[in-house]
């Protein structure tokens, strides 16, 4: 007990169990280089505040890069009784530098040090998956090039004719509005709670006055510790949306590569076999995003269920952020990285996607034929229906009805009907902004490409 950062009033030990059940070090050890970082901005800020001498403030900073050092090469003795990353910095540099480390936490609490290693640690982890969706969004985009038809699906019954490039940016319109939630996340973690103590601002700190990498943006909560609250739990909310949206894709992927689709061929690298029947070749990979975003759910869930009804300011509870954290942003890198992997090595089969379609996905356009001619689109799509009614009871796909045919369901129907059945015509008459037709795509795609060069 009389280690420990709080041991003055003390006098029985702690239980080892306790000991362990208490600790964060264990995960918490990930933070190691945002810890240091806070603590050598908080020296400099110390010694503005005339809390610590220049000499003392030199020999932190200087003991603080031995400690780097120590653990960047992997060579940091965690030793029992180090509670977390920051009571273990703190104990090595005691044994380092001696007395002056004993100033360093002037004015500083552990709640304010977690809350800042962790918006410094997010901050570097949301850029790096922001270079990771950017890559996905490049590749979709790229692998957007193909031009061809194939079935679009509702209910995943066949819908309308669309453009494979239409379905592919549709995910990565979904993926870069992701990418700039996370941006706006990164705005929010830009903001330094250091000095707020535990629960009032604390002697003589100007937050300001902390040259710390990072930008100490908003004094507007300066008075009360900013509680992790939304900070962690919002990139919770986020890799959970993020991870909704890849599922959604992986399982159409999944779909389109069975045999009985073949719309794709997923690559032999993300692909695995089975260990009985020689045959198998398993779409693991799809399979994994998909299931991950279950995973991520569980931990923003898990942790909200932590929050709900917790009193003011920092409680230990809150300790069971991290964990949540790391697990979902670990998560969301190997996803998205093993996302960009599938997608740049699919093999697109554009003759089966063509040959997928058949007239009767024509349907609306014949009722659109007769929309042209007068007829309320009510009516239209009932005489549509009973068309389509009849080329099944006939067992005959729509388009070869005869016009005599079409016509006892409607008079209007005439010999120029023929021009509804050709798909490409079909397609490009949806070229409003965001449509299929072939014009448009281009349009997004290039919208996309201007988007990509601004992130
Ligand atoms: N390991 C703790 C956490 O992650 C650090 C803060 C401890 N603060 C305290 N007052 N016990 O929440």
């Amino acid at each position: 007990r009389g280690s420990k950062l709080w041991g003055g009033r003390f006098v029985g030990d702690t239980d080892p169990i306790m000991e362990k059940f208490n600790a964060s070090i264990a995960y918490d050890k990930r933070m190691w280089d945002a810890d240091i970082r806070g603590s050598k901005a908080y020296a400099k800020a110390l010694e503005k505040a005339k809390l610590v001498t220049a000499e003392e403030k030199d020999k932190i900073l200087h003991g603080m890069d031995q400690i780097h050092d120590e653990w960047a090469k992997g060579v940091f003795d965690v030793k029992p009784g180090d509670e977390d990353i920051h009571t273990a910095n703190e104990r090595r540099l005691k044994e380092l530098i001696g007395e002056p480390a004993g100033k360093l936490h002037t004015g500083r609490s552990r709640n304010d040090q977690v809350v800042t290693d962790m918006r410094l640690w997010l901050r570097d982890a949301i850029s790096i998956l922001k270079g990771n969706a950017l890559q996905l969004i490049t590749t979709m985009v790229e692998r957007a090039a193909i031009d061809v038809l194939f079935p679009g699906y509702t209910h995943m019954q066949r819908a309308q004719p669309i453009r494979w490039s239409h379905w592919i940016l549709s995910h990565a319109v979904a993926l870069s509005r992701d990418v700039e939630q996370l941006q706006e996340i990164s705005r929010r973690v830009n903001v330094l709670p250091l000095g707020s103590g535990a629960i009032l601002r604390n002697i003589g700190i100007n937050r300001l006055s902390l040259h710390c990498p990072t930008h100490a943006l908003s004094l507007s909560l300066a008075r009360w510790l900013h509680p992790p609250l939304p900070l962690s739990a919002e990139f919770l909310f986020w890799a959970s949306l993020c991870l909704t949206h890849l599922s959604k894709m992986a399982e159409d992927l999944m779909l389109y590569s069975t045999k009985e689709f073949s719309f794709l061929t997923l690559s032999d690298a993300y692909s695995t076999g089975s260990s009985l029947m020689p045959q198998k070749k398993n779409a693991d990979s799809l399979e994994l995003i998909r299931s991950k975003a279950g995973r991520v759910f569980g931990r923003c869930a898990g942790f909200l269920m932590t929050l709900k009804g917790l009193p003011s300011t920092y409680n230990k509870d809150l300790q069971e952020d991290k964990e949540a954290m790391f697990d979902c942003y670990d998560t969301v890198h190997a996803v998205l990285q093993v996302t960009t992997g599938v997608m740049s090595t699919l093999k697109i089969n554009p003759s089966v996607m063509e040959a997928a379609l058949s007239p009767d996905m024509l349907a609306t356009d014949l009722a659109y034929y007769l929309v042209r001619k007068g007829v309320p689109f009510r009516d239209a799509h009932g005489i549509s229906g009973k068309a389509v009614f009849l080329a099944e009871s006939k067992s005959i796909p729509l388009n070869q009805l005869t016009v005599e045919d079409l016509r006892t369901a409607s008079p209007l129907f005439s010999s120029d009907v023929s021009a509804v059945w050709d798909y490409s015509s079909s397609v490009e008459q949806y070229s409003a902004p965001g449509g299929t037709a072939k014009s448009s795509v281009a349009a997004q795609v290039e919208h996309m490409r201007t988007w990509l060069k601004k992130q």
